[in-house]
């Protein structure tokens, strides 16, 4: 104790007092002595004492109900009994209130001093304890802080693999209180079915081997499996049946694991990408080819005298040509794709080119009872003329393929004007219009709903459009049609010169 022991004398009789304070203040203690239990209690609470002594006797209460008082007043300091006469009873009855020993009047001065060092001890001992518990509980704060604050789940299974730890993450993960999880089997609970008995054995392993182990497992979470690595360590197991015998450590490796899919998967389609690609210009000659002889074949169809003969002859040939063409365009689209050269940045006459894209379809679409609409206006786009065309190309055949018989297709091309002039284009149609979900995915590479769909259509528009710095823009209700619109940037002369 670094000051001086506060000694706290409550007694009404001076003399005895007196005498104590003289022995003890010799000794190095600083006393001070009250008369009655009301003023010990107010010393006790203001300013608390390391030994008391109470008198059985006091004017207003008795020493033994002023114990246990002076005990919750100061918990720390101890309280020393003083009696006119010895008996096991007094003595049972001090030590019963919680008196730490009593002493005899008149006191014998060795024994005295014997008995208030050992208290004093005791004292002592009592702050080293409660300091050590506050460490220790400081200390257990600490390391739950950490094992709260991992992302790591981190559970201690007891002999039943109940998790008598559970950490924040694990309980968030599983979705239960560390209560739950510390009254239930944690393979039951906590990992999936087809992994349950293989870690279960694993675990069980890790916890007689004395060693260290490590598997994935799926956990059963609160929003579904997740995937998780585990390390499992066994504890230096402890007596209790409720002790924890192994350690688990899991960390959540779902994300990474479709990071690592999506990785490969795409690694995959670059590859075939590149095959692909290759693959489609190989195709490109031999279609070239086709096309001329078609057309030469045509023209000798064309020269036939016979009328009966050339009529459903010449019809096939325009079936076959008309094939070719969507060969043709299917080509196109996926070798933008696959590998996209760059944009020309050119005057494009829009008006023209929407006339030669509609001219192409119209057939199509007249023959299936759809009536093309447009209203045109002049206008220039800076771009890339072959591009482009694949783009409304695409729309219009989006737009044809979407409505059913009698329905419309309305081409537009207007100048936007304002701080951002543009040339607007839109293809809209009154047919089938796209669900909420499936408009989340139309640009998806290979995303189609229809059978024959190839799902590259919207992808390549996007690109395309995006690579002239214009951007899409789709409206759509289920059941009511839908807007695609393309926004391009302005063709402005270069200054002359
Ligand atoms: N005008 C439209 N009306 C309704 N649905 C459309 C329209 N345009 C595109 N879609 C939807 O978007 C999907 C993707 O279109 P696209 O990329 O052109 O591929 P594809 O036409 O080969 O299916 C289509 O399968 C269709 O479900
Ligand atoms: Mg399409």
């Amino acid at each position: 104790m670094t000051s001086r022991p506060r000694l706290l004398v409550v007694d009404d009789n001076r003399e005895l007092a007196d005498n104590l304070v003289e022995l003890f203040e010799e000794r190095g203690f600083s006393v001070e002595v009250v008369p009655s239990a009301a003023a010990a209690l107010e010393v006790a609470r203001a300013r608390g004492y390391e030994l008391a002594f109470v008198d059985v006797n006091l004017p207003d209460s008795s020493g033994h109900e002023l114990v246990p008082a002076m005990r919750a007043a100061c918990p720390g300091g101890e309280v020393l009994l003083m009696t006119g006469h010895a008996s096991i009873d007094s003595a049972i009855a001090a030590v019963r209130v919680g008196a730490f020993h009593y002493v005899v009047k008149p006191f014998n001065v060795e024994e005295l001093v014997a008995t208030v060092e050992h208290a004093l001890m005791q004292v002592e001992l009592r702050a080293e304890r409660e300091a050590l518990a506050q460490q220790l509980a400081a200390s257990e704060r600490r390391y739950r802080d950490v094992v709260d604050s991992t992302g790591v789940l981190v559970f201690a299974l007891d002999r039943d693999a109940r998790a008598v730890i559970a950490n924040r993450r694990a309980c968030d993960t599983v979705g239960a209180s560390a209560e739950e999880l510390a009254s239930c089997d944690f393979f039951a609970r906590c990992i999936g079915a087809e992994a349950r008995a293989l870690a279960r054995k694993r675990v069980d392993a890790a916890r007689d081997a004395k060693g260290a182990i490590e598997f994935e497992a799926v956990l059963l979470g609160r929003n579904g499996p997740r995937s998780v690595r585990w390390h499992v360590t066994s504890a230096a197991s402890g007596a209790r049946s409720s002790d924890a015998v192994v350690y688990l450590t899991g960390v959540d490796v779902t994300e990474r694991l479709e990071l690592e899919r999506r990785a490969a998967e795409s690694e995959a389609l670059a590859h075939m990408g590149t095959l692909a690609a290759g693959l489609a210009h190989e195709i490109r000659n031999p279609l070239n080819a086709a096309g001329l002889q078609l057309h030469l074949l045509g023209r000798g169809v064309d020269r036939l005298q016979d009328e009966g003969e050339r009529g459903p002859l010449k019809a096939r040939v325009e079936i076959v040509a008309s094939e070719l063409k969507r060969l043709e365009h299917l080509l196109g689209d996926f070798l933008e794709l696959a590998r996209p050269r760059p944009i020309a940045r050119a005057s494009v006459d829009m008006h023209a080119l929407l006339d030669r894209v509609l001219a192409l379809h119209e057939p199509s679409a007249q023959s299936r009872g759809i009536t093309v609409q447009r209203a045109l206006r002049p206008a220039l786009a800076r771009g890339d003329t072959e591009r482009l065309e694949q783009v409304f190309h695409n729309l219009v055949v989006n737009a044809i393929e979407a409505s059913s018989e009698g329905g419309t297709v309305t081409v537009l091309l207007e100048l936007e004007t304002g701080s951002q002039p543009a040339v607007l284009a839109s293809v809209q149609d009154r047919g089938r219009g796209i669900p909420a979900a499936t408009l989340a995915r139309v640009y998806e590479p290979f995303f189609t709903t229809k059978p024959a769909g190839t799902g590259l259509g919207l992808t390549i528009v996007r690109q395309i459009v995006q690579r002239h710095g214009g951007a899409v823009l789709i409206d759509s209700i289920e059941g009511q049609g839908t807007r695609v619109s393309i926004r391009l940037p302005l063709y402005f002369a270069p200054p002359a010169g």
